[in-house]
């Protein structure tokens, strides 16, 4: 049976809008298979999904909303501009060509996707007010950031108008990312937590299986809850039909301060990062 909707949380964003605390992510999942990813996705009760225009995906999650049945306003949606777009003009290009693969006039949260800080001599801050102009027109209901370190968001707090509404960062129990987590804590940004269970790395680990023991739940289930106790936002992906109903399923257990403790003490700091470093990355894939 699916979960209801109505136990997946809300959280309030800085500029007055809610975001379903859980969504389902279409990273690495092939543009034939996400149609049928997210629709499973849709129907298990998710209304949150997070692409991008790098993943390659959003004609196909555009679809799938629309085979859902479901009215748009009920399912979350958030893409993100790529990397080779971050001049204003090309970003508003690349903005309309997001709407125009998604087939729709609004996204619930746009994302600058890296910050890039050694190319486009380092300003991402021309970037960030084009992104002004999407929530300005009411395009992007929402504008956010991804994989901005501290030092990018103080830049942006000193030269902006506009605090984002979330920042997509790496997070997991091996790479909890905490000084950035709390620096957007304390001034209203919301952390969403990528790879929020490591592509599975995190679930042969001694201390989450026997945590999932105690509670009668899976090792995913157990990190996933770990991350919402501590107000992250996730999604994690899955194209395997039992795990997409596993992962939402979090909603009617907790872990206790003893067992969530335990998790914070697995963090290995930056030997735990899994993806590319924020200050170094710079791939510009190819356009589309
Ligand atoms: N902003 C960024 O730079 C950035 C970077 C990376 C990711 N993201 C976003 O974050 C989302 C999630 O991150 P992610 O896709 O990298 O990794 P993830 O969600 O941590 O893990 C996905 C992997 O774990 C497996 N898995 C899922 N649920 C499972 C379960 N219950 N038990 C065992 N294995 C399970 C999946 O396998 P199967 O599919 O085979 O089931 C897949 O291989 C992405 O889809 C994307 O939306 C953003």
């Amino acid at each position: 049976m699916p979960a209801s909707t109505s136990t997946i949380p809300t959280l309030e964003l800085n500029d007055g809008n809610t975001i379903p605390q859980l969504g389902f992510g279409v990273f690495q999942i092939p543009p034939a298979d996400t149609a049928r990813a997210v629709g499973l996705a849709l129907e298990g009760g998710y209304r949150h999904i997070d692409t991008a225009e790098m993943y390659g995906n959003e004609k196909e999650v555009g679809e799938a909303v629309r085979a859902s049945g479901l009215d748009r306003a009920d399912v979350y949606v958030t893409s993100k501009l790529n990397n080779g777009f971050h001049r204003p003009d090309d970003a508003r290009k690349a903005f309309d060509g997001t709407l125009a693969a998604l087939g729709f006039d609004y996204v619930d949260l746009f994302l600058i996707h890296w910050p890039l800080p050694t190319l486009y001599e380092g300003d991402f801050v021309s970037t960030w007010r084009t992104l002004e102009e999407f929530k300005a027109d009411g395009r992007a209901r929402s504008i956010g950031v991804s994989n901005f370190q501290i030092t990018h968001l103080e830049r942006l707090a000193a030269e902006t108008d506009t605090v984002p509404a979330v920042n997509q960062i790496e997070a997991h129990p091996y790479f909890q990312n905490d000084e950035v987590r709390t620096h957007g804590e304390e001034r209203g940004i919301a952390t969403e937590a990528w790879s929020p269970i490591a592509q599975g790395e995190v679930l042969g680990d001694p201390v989450i299986g026997a945590i999932a023991d105690e509670v009668g739940r899976t090792p995913a289930q157990v990190v996933l809850r770990w991350h919402i106790q501590r107000n992250s936002i996730v999604f994690p992906k899955s194209t395997t039909p039992a795990r997409i109903e596993e992962n939402i399923r979090l909603f009617d257990f907790e872990l206790d301060a003893g067992q969530a403790a335990k998790i914070d003490a697995l963090d290995r700091g930056e030997a735990g990062r899994h993806g590319p470093h924020p200050d170094s990355f710079a791939y510009v894939p190819r356009a589309r």
